[in-house]
């Protein structure tokens, strides 16, 4: 039997993606997202219009996108209450997030220089794409402000154990994505650690519930 449900929240299980932008400073900014969708040499981020990366990518029109397995949780979960934006909005504060100019030291990840843009990269990710902004969709809705913002991939770096070998290709069968599904992180379909962002959006999560449990 189907019920007719409220969902407050509709992530269904996307890969997270660490998006690299530069700050007005010349830092780079580091931020997980998996609002993210792919379409050949392009993608379209969801972003909320109050994060500093949104900021950065309309200002600058850059991006390295890192895509992030699961072996990483413990990296992106310490960056999800963190913003490079020193002024928080109300949302934002109540749900416990605090304003972090060092996302690579706050997350314990290194950075790489890009060949084609300005943001670096993040060594660790097996797959780091250099991209170029090349639109953006505002979003307004009563409870979002976001923007979808369309990049193009300009280069792809994939490390050689994630690369079908001899061939230009991913392998599928060693790439094991970090996957957002609600607000918990899953791998090879099995839950990982309780993310942080579950606590601050107080979800009923069967991981953050086991945890403490
Ligand atoms: C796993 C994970 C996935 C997230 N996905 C998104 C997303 O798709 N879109 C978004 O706007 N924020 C998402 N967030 C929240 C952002 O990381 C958050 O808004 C953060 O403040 C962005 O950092 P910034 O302000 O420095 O850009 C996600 C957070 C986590 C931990």
């Amino acid at each position: 039997m189907h019920r007719v449900v409220p969902l407050r929240v509709h992530y269904y299980g996307t890969p997270v993606v660490l998006v690299s932008s530069t700050n007005p400073d010349g830092t780079t900014n580091l931020a997980p997202m998996s609002s993210a969708w792919w379409l050949g040499q392009n993608a379209m981020l969801g972003l909320g219009a109050t994060s500093r990366t949104t900021q950065n990518l309309l200002r600058t029109r850059e991006a390295v996108l890192n895509l992030v397995p699961a072996t990483m949780v413990d990296h992106v979960d310490r960056l999800a209450l963190l913003t490079g934006s020193p002024e928080l909005s109300p949302h934002k504060r109540e749900t416990g997030y605090r304003y972090e100019p060092r996302k690579f030291e706050a997350a314990g990840l290194t950075p790489e220089p890009s060949d084609l843009v300005a943001p670096h990269r993040v060594a660790e990710c097996p797959i780091q794409l250099e991209c170029r902004v090349s639109g953006d969709y505002e979003i307004t809705s009563d409870s979002v402000h976001a923007h979808a913002i369309h990049v193009q991939v300009l280069r792809a770096h994939v490390a050689d154990a994630v690369r079908l070998p001899g061939t230009d290709h991913v392998d599928p069968q060693a790439w094991d994505p970090l996957i957002m599904k609600f607000c918990d992180f899953f791998g090879q379909g099995q839950p990982l650690a309780p993310s942080r962002l579950a606590a601050g959006w107080q979800m009923p999560g069967r991981v953050v519930e086991s945890a403490s449990a």
